[in-house]
C-alpha cells in the first residue's frame, strides 16, 4: 500500500467509495472544490503499489481508501475517512490514519480531532487504537437520522 495526494482524476473513483460508505455523500464538486480551491485542505488517497506517482498510468490505479483534513492553524482536523468496502478490516485504514498524523506531524500540527456518529463502531474503535479519545457529544448533529456526533480530540500528535 502506499498513499498519494488525491488528484482531480481520482473523484470518480473515490466518489463511488463515498455513496458506499456515508447516508449523506459529499458531491462530486464538493472534492473538487476541497482539491482545488480550498488552501488549507489536504487530500491523501491509498492505492495499491503498482501506482506510479506521475506516470501516466495513475488514474487507472485502484483506490482503496482516502481521507480529507484541515490544516487549521496547529490542528489537523479530518474531515472525510473512508475505506472501499471490499478492502476494510486488512489494515487500509489504520495505514491511512498513521499516514494523515505522519504528514501533520511533519508539517507542524500538534493535536487531530473529528466528529463520528455515535453508533460507528468501527471508525471509534480505529481512531481509539490511535490515540483518540471522546471529548464531547453533538446531540442529533447528524440530519437524516438526528444521530448523535462523538467529537474525538488526538493530543500530542
Ligand atoms: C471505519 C473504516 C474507515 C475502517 O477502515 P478499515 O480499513 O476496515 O480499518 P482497519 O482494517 O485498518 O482496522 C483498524 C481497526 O479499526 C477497528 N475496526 C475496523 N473495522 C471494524 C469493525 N467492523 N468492527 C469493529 N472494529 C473495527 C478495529 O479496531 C481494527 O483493528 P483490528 O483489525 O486489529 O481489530 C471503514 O470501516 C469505513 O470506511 N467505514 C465507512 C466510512 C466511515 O465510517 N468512515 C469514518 C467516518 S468518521
Amino acid at each position: 500500500m502506499k498513499t498519494r495526494p488525491m488528484r482531480v482524476e481520482d473523484v470518480d473513483q473515490v466518489h463511488a467509495i463515498e455513496r458506499l460508505s456515508f447516508p449523506l455523500p459529499w458531491s462530486r464538486e464538493s472534492f473538487i472544490r476541497e482539491i482545488c480551491e480550498i488552501d488549507n485542505s489536504r487530500l491523501l488517497v491509498v492505492t495499491g503499489d503498482e501506482d506510479r506517482a506521475g506516470s501516466p498510468e495513475d488514474s487507472k490505479c485502484e483506490v482503496m481508501g482516502y481521507a480529507c483534513w484541515w490544516e487549521v492553524v496547529d490542528e489537523c482536523h479530518i474531515t472525510n475517512f473512508a475505506v472501499a468496502p471490499e478492502h476494510r478490516r486488512k489494515g487500509v485504514g489504520g495505514f491511512l490514519l498513521e499516514k494523515i498524523l505522519e504528514d501533520a506531524r511533519a508539517r507542524g500540527l500538534v493535536r487531530a480531532t473529528l466528529e463520528v456518529r455515535l453508533g460507528n463502531a468501527a471508525a471509534i474503535a480505529l481512531y481509539e487504537k490511535r490515540g483518540f479519545t471522546a471529548a464531547a457529544m453533538r446531540p442529533r448533529y447528524y440530519p437524516d437520522n438526528r444521530e448523535d456526533a462523538l467529537v474525538m480530540w488526538k493530543e500530542r500528535i
